[in-house]
């Protein structure tokens, strides 16, 4: 199983602007979003992001498998494609081999992100760097220890102002 990261970052390295309001954020890198899930076909986020892009945003609205953590085990969704979950990392993965799954892609937030991070199970992250300074706001990771080393894949300009940048995760060996 391969898992990706796709995620926005101001050119500080913040995923998310003290306002909270996602104006930042370039065509393309929706665009991305888009494409990224529906080649993936799975894709896992956080109930925090999740509640942002409920019901009209969510990336899968038919097919394929949309994995939510929460520990809010009262949580339904209209959705047809919404597992929602408590489980760690390692069984979600398994759980999506069991689906047929061979590849998903994380898109946020900071909670969701951190958990796969922690345990290594995280191959490629795709930045995608918008030109903006955020004073403050929400770091990508949170309580995460270790660091881990990055190959650089690919760096794409994607319009005047914003790049891509694909690094694949060094195992620790
Ligand atoms: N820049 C980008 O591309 C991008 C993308 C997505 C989101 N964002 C931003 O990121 C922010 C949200 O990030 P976030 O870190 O606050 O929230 P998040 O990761 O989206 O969701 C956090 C919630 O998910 C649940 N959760 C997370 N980890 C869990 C685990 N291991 N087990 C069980 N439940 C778990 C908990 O929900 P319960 O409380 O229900 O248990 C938790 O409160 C927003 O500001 C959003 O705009 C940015």
């Amino acid at each position: 199983m391969r898992i990706s990261i796709y995620i926005a970052i101001s050119a500080n390295g913040l995923i998310s602007n003290s306002r909270n309001v996602p104006d930042w954020l370039s065509p393309e890198y929706g665009q991305g979003f888009v494409s990224i899930c529906q080649k993936m076909r799975a894709v896992i986020m956080g109930k925090t992001t999740y509640n942002i892009l409920t019901p009209d945003h969510l990336p899968l609205q038919k097919e394929g498998t949309t994995v939510v953590l929460t520990t809010d085990e009262q949580a339904k969704s209209d959705n047809p494609t919404v597992v929602f979950t408590k489980s760690k990392a390692t069984e979600i993965t398994e759980m999506l081999e069991k689906k047929g799954h061979t590849e998903a892609v994380i898109i946020g937030g900071a909670m969701a992100m951190s958990e796969f991070i922690n345990v290594g199970l995280v191959d490629d992250i795709y930045f995608v760097m918008e030109p903006v300074l955020f004073g403050s706001g929400l770091p990508m990771l949170k309580d995460v220890e270790h660091e881990s080393k990055l190959n650089l894949q690919s760096v794409t300009k994607l319009n005047e102002n914003t790049v891509q940048l694909h690094y694949e995760i060094k195992k620790q060996s």
